[in-house]
């Protein structure tokens, strides 16, 4: 099955889980960032997988990526700012009828879920739900990820894989 997974990823842990998702999946897989994952790709994928990570509560917004890269306290965990935002990918989503889902990264309850966000763009888009919105944790601001959150990923995406076909 040809799958495209793809990530918003500032600090590395969303680029974990959405390598670990496509290798559950299994062959025809790739995880790709948002800079990578080409109209092309898109256009020839039975199951899209998006994902990305909260920051302030919500999906990442241009002002809170902005005001990121601008904080020197940031320098000491400097941030991936080199790819579009998850925001910006999704303006360009294609209509299509295939196999999606979505998940996001983050650190503890809050409001707002990137994951949730990106699913109804893709719900608006006429893409077919293949499971709900999902989360993976990570112990603190810039990670890493909880234990066993790499395998569980491995694991959904193995799901995914089989809600696909
Ligand atoms: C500036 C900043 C804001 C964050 N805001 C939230 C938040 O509102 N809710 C939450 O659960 N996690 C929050 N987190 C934790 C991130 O979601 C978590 O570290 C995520 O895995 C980062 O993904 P990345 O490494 O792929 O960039 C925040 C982290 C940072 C650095």
């Amino acid at each position: 099955m040809k799958a495209l997974v793809v990530y918003e990823s500032l600090w590395g842990n969303t680029a974990a889980v959405a390598r670990a998702i496509a290798e559950g999946v299994g062959e025809g897989a790739r995880a790709l960032p948002t800079s990578e994952a080409t109209p092309e790709l898109l256009a020839e994928a039975d199951l899209v997988v998006a994902g990305a990570p909260i920051l302030g509560f919500n999906l990442p917004t241009e002002a809170m990526r902005k005001s990121i890269a601008a904080d020197p306290k940031y320098r000491a965990n400097p941030p991936d700012m080199s790819h579009p935002s998850m925001r910006e990918w999704l303006e360009r989503l294609p209509r299509r009828s295939v196999a999606f889902a979505t998940f996001e990264t983050r650190i503890w309850w809050s409001p707002g879920s990137s994951a949730k966000k990106i699913a109804e763009v893709f719900d608006a888009a006429g893409y077919r739900r293949v499971a709900e919105p999902e989360r993976f944790m990570v112990t603190g601001s810039y990670g890493p990820l909880k234990d066993g959150e790499i395998e569980r990923a491995r694991v959904w995406g193995e799901q995914l894989a089989r809600a696909t076909t």
